[in-house]
């Protein structure tokens, strides 16, 4: 599985800890910054991260931000993407299994990095439930896109 990262100025430390982590367990990250704590648009990494998912060039994205709320926001503007802010391992787990989401926001500020971590493998270890009743309500979502 290759998943996208990115942040802005002010999660790099916790995007650079999501990094080793996932790479720790074999996973293939793909990394669009920001690098350095310069500070920068969320929006601008959140896009570079969503549009590699649209290409299918990675499979899911795993978005920080201060609150982690700002990059759920632009993510949720871009077609096919399926964003959710987690602060907690049970929505982490329910947003892939319900709600086939594709990317992960996370918020430096708001969450702790063993807590953060825990997110991530509830999130990238969860595969959707592939159930009609979730996919019926997927696909109203979907529909709004047109
Ligand atoms: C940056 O100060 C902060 O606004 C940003 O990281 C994020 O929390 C926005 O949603």
């Amino acid at each position: 599985m290759k998943i996208a990262l990115a942040s802005d100025h002010a999660a790099v430390n916790l995007r650079e800890k999501i990094n080793e982590h996932l790479k720790s367990k074999g996973a293939v990250t793909n990394d669009f910054g920001a690098f350095g704590t310069t500070p920068v648009d969320y929006p601008d990494y959140a896009v570079k991260a969503c549009e590699s998912v649209q290409k299918g060039e990675n499979s899911l994205a795993i978005l920080v931000c201060g609150t982690g709320i700002g990059m759920s926001m632009t993510a949720n503007k871009m077609k096919g993407i399926r964003a959710a802010v987690c602060s907690d391992t049970f929505s982490a787990k329910a947003t892939r299994l319900h709600n086939d989401a594709n990317v992960l926001c996370i918020g430096e500020r708001v969450v702790g990095l063993g807590l953060a971590l825990e997110i991530v493998d509830a999130f990238v270890l969860t595969q959707f439930s592939n159930e009609e009743r979730h996919q019926k309500r997927i696909d109203k979502i979907i529909n709004l896109e047109k």
